[in-house]
């Protein structure tokens, strides 16, 4: 069974749009679902036959910081990738608007985002970029010492990412992984909402992986009205679940076949989904969907080189928005995320770590015969 709860994050962002009603705000949702849809399919390559569960906003959100530090070809790379480079509008602010909206505390469900800065106690940023992060970003700032006491500053991090997703997402950091940082900017997005109106207790129900394989789910039930259309495009269904408040809600497309998943992924666009959410029309229908939880982790540096960013991972990078420093680069990009589906509703949190280095070991200082790549992938891997 694979499922399609990656979705969350793109939708989430669909939701914004209501309230802002800004172009540009549209123009960011746009260049986030496209590299939301581009990175699935990066990531369902390494994972047949498993189910996946990403948060995309998450993982722009912390890369978009991680851009603002970047110069020349670096930020170039990045931004083509982001989708940011095609659209011209101003990224930064446009996240404060997006962020802004997303957080809403006064809703019937609960969206929290949050950024966090950490800094080494002995690396000094300059003033435009740390108060770039602080006004768009309304980051927190924490300086620790990841040289000396790198167990406590992990710590640190890990907690402060537990408190901000009701301790859904653990151990994101380790020691090592912070040893002799500079630098490690953190998001974490945090959703819990109940259905408008709950399902029926869940009963063992069969669910078809392939044409060969049915397994038993737990599966729970209800009928009545919702938001539905068959879309011959996609060849899917599709299904509007609102959460209570009814601003947002989980849409779950399913193929027509029982083997129509693999064409169904490689059609999806940002344009394709859109226009298909679109179309839904009114009517009353009989719903059984599994109850499901995921917990997965993804390294992202090799899904995110193979899209195109490059320079940011190796010691050419360019990171002199940040501080003057060389070599600065990111070692680590890291993404947790977690989400549980059942009878009353949808606990769902993600946290992604862009974790900076400014050296490399000495064992592999000066070999000239590996790639910068392959050094900064060996830099990781000690
Ligand atoms: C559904 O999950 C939430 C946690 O996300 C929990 O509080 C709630 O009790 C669960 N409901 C049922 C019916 O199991």
């Amino acid at each position: 069974m694979r499922c399609h709860w990656v979705l969350l994050g793109a939708v989430l962002l669909l939701g914004a749009i209501d309230v802002t009603s800004s172009y540009n705000v549209w123009k960011l949702a746009r260049a986030n679902g496209n590299f939301a849809f581009s990175l699935y399919r990066k990531v369902i390559n390494g994972a047949a036959g498993e189910n996946v569960f990403f948060s995309p906003f998450s993982i722009s959100t912390a890369l978009s910081m991680t851009y603002a530090g970047a110069r020349g070809n670096t930020a170039n790379q990045m931004s083509t990738v982001l989708g940011f480079r095609q659209r011209r509008f101003n990224v930064h602010a446009t996240f404060r608007a997006t962020l802004a909206s997303l957080n809403s505390p006064q809703a019937r469900y609960k969206l929290a985002l949050a950024n966090g800065v950490f800094v080494n106690t002995q690396f000094s940023m300059f003033p435009t970029f740390t108060d770039l992060l602080a006004s768009y970003y309304s980051a927190g700032f924490k300086s620790l010492d990841f040289d000396n006491d790198a167990q406590r500053s992990a710590d640190y991090i890990n907690q402060w990412v537990e408190q901000r997703t009701n301790n859904k997402i653990k151990d994101i950091v380790t020691a090592d992984g912070v040893q002799g940082s500079p630098l490690v900017l953190v998001n974490t997005i945090y959703f819990k909402g109940d259905w408008t109106r709950r399902f029926n207790d869940a009963e063992s129900a069969p669910f078809h992986v392939s044409n060969t394989n049915t397994i038993s789910v737990e599966m729970m039930s209800k009928t009545g009205i919702f938001r539905y259309a068959a879309n011959h495009h996609l060849q899917c269904q599709i299904l509007e679940l609102p959460y209570d408040g009814y601003r947002v809600s989980m849409y779950i497309l399913l193929p027509m076949a029982t083997e129509g998943l693999a064409s169904l992924e490689s059609k999806l666009t940002f344009n394709a989904v859109t226009s298909a959410l679109a179309n839904l029309r009114r009517r009353r229908l009989s719903v059984g969907i599994p109850r499901f939880g995921i917990d997965k982790q993804l390294d992202l540096i090799p899904l995110l080189h193979s899209m195109g960013i490059v320079l940011a991972f190796n010691t050419a990078a360019d990171f002199g928005r940040i501080s003057s420093l060389r070599p600065l680069f990111v070692k680590d990009v890291i993404h947790k995320a977690f989400i549980t589906v059942n009878e009353t509703g949808t606990e769902a949190a993600a946290a992604t770590v862009v974790a900076f280095y400014n050296s490399l070991p000495m064992k592999t200082r000066g070999s000239g015969t590996t790639s910068q790549w392959a050094q900064a992938n060996a830099a990781k891997s000690t």
